[in-house]
């Protein structure tokens, strides 16, 4: 790999939507993916559910409708027509390529179904494992060079341009320049004590846009997934897929009643804001613990269909589908991000792009419909890639940057992650009050002024950002509940 040198495009991270960008962007273009640990360590890896498709012309307007309807009012319509219309072009992109949804014996495409979905139009592979399949098939099929274990800590801007990034890559502080930069780092998951995220996703990107002037917007709709196995040690919790809701699986309390009826006439199956806060609620009031019971599935239906839970959960002792699994929420996908248009261009930033989970243009609204994640990885991906493509590649001489001074970790970090990672738990979680955001805030100042690395100091600039716009927002909607208190 060359360093301190100079790229056509340097893209931030490899999940879905930095892959599906790189397999649009020519072969001959001088390419660079990064990645933060090794390629698979990404959220997109651990999607198990699907993709959201329209299904054909006819399911256009009923797709854009759901998704309007999940995100409570504030979605951007006009990228959220944009994504579906444009989920009829990806898909069968992706086909033509060679990736294989599951289908059934006569070979139709199999489409699952999803809480506030009002029919089936989940794409999936590997049964249980879509995220895993997709990911797999993009690395595959990258033309461009990535390289391992390259820890981005600044980008290099001067006025309205971006000309680089600076990153730790074998130890070594390094330099590289481009002509335009693709942001797909993912969300900010590490911030929470329990999340479904891939390990690496830490808000690096969101902290350093904060400190180089770039907006980010959203960011109090943080989305609360319903179903996760609680009873592991880890930070990272065991996705329980909304598509076994989708196929009939059950909540149930320790009676094995299906409580969420009393807060919602679609159960199970209301949007997952609903359905998260309504178990928080209930555990609650009542204690006691929660459960996704499955036992109404037949063994080898479903034994075919969710290979990779049965195994999971196998190997911490359940027998699934017979089993009740205890559950709980917990943090899944930063719905809000760094601010782009709709091809991903940072405004007022020419050469400076924004995909994925990181960024934020509306799409979701107050709150991201099941399995559109993967799909507006893969549209903004390849919109953001064609934009730049046409766009051309103008270098301009870079000016000098200041050298880096400072150390990136000190040693009391660990322990100031970790309470950080509560602090966001309990405060800025599924339900919030004013003076529980307000004891947040304080906690964020008093440690931004101990000697601490560089990269606490970015999650923690994510986390004020977090915290100031959840105090900002003063009503709930979506995925935002405050009690004013
Ligand atoms: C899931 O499989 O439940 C997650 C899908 C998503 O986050 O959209």
């Amino acid at each position: 790999m060359k360093t301190d040198s100079k790229y056509d495009v340097i893209i931030v991270g490899a999940g879905i939507a930095g892959l599906y960008a790189a397999l649009h962007i020519p072969k001959e273009k001088n390419v660079l993916i990064l990645c933060k640990d090794i390629p698979w360590e990404c959220n997109t890896f651990y999607a198990q559910g699907g993709v959201a498709a329209a299904v054909d012309e006819g399911d256009v307007a009923s797709h854009i409708e759901d998704t309007l309807n999940a995100g409570a009012g504030l979605c951007n319509e006009e990228a959220v027509e944009l994504m579906v219309e444009e989920s009829l072009e990806v898909i069968p992109d992706l086909i033509r390529r060679g990736f294989e949804f599951d289908r059934d014996e006569a070979g139709n495409l199999l489409y699952t179904k999803e809480a506030a979905h009002s029919r089936p139009r989940i794409l999936h592979a590997g049964g249980d494992a879509t995220g895993r399949y997709l990911h797999q098939f993009l690395m595959q099929a990258n033309p461009h060079p990535l390289v391992y274990n390259v820890r981005v800590f600044d980008l290099l801007r001067s006025g309205d341009t971006c000309y680089g990034l600076r990153a730790l890559i074998n130890e070594e502080i390094k330099e590289l320049y481009a002509d335009n930069i693709i942001i797909a780092s993912g969300g900010v998951g590490s911030l929470y004590a329990f999340h479904t995220n891939s390990r690496t996703i830490s808000s690096d990107l969101h902290g350093i846009c904060l400190e180089r002037g770039i907006r980010l917007e959203m960011m109090e709709m943080m989305q609360f997934h319903p179903t996760v196995y609680v009873d592991n040690p880890w930070a990272r919790k065991q996705l329980l897929t909304e598509a076994l809701r989708g196929e009939g699986a059950q909540i149930v309390d320790e009676e094995e009643r299906r409580f969420l009826f009393d807060y919602d006439e679609r159960g199970e199956l209301a949007p997952r804001d609903i359905v998260s806060r309504a178990i928080f609620d209930y555990q609650k009031r009542h204690g006691g613990k929660v459960y996704l019971k499955m036992d109404m599935f037949d063994e080898e239906f479903f034994a075919h269909r969710f290979p990779n839970i049965k195994k999971a959960l196998a190997s911490v002792g359940f027998d699934l589908p017979k089993d009740l699994v205890p559950i709980s929420p917990a943090f899944h996908y930063a719905i809000g991000g760094i601010v782009c248009d709709l091809n991903g261009v940072v405004p007022g930033l020419e050469n400076l792009y924004v995909i994925g989970e990181a960024a934020c243009t509306g799409v979701h609204g107050a709150n991201r419909l099941a399995s559109n994640s993967l799909l507006e990885g893969l549209v903004f991906g390849r919109r953001a890639a064609r934009h730049l493509n046409e766009k051309g590649f103008v270098w301009s001489h870079k000016p000098p940057f200041a050298e880096f001074k400072g150390n990136l970790v000190e040693k009391d970090d660990t322990i100031l992650k970790q309470r950080l990672r509560r602090t966001m738990w309990q405060e800025v979680g599924i339900v919030r009050t004013r003076s529980g955001l307000e004891r947040a805030l304080d906690f964020v100042d008093d440690v931004q002024h101990l000697t601490i690395g560089r990269l606490l100091a970015l999650r923690l600039k994510t986390a004020r950002k977090i915290i100031e716009s959840a105090l900002a927002r003063r009503e709930s909607v979506g995925a935002h509940y405050i009690i004013n208190e």
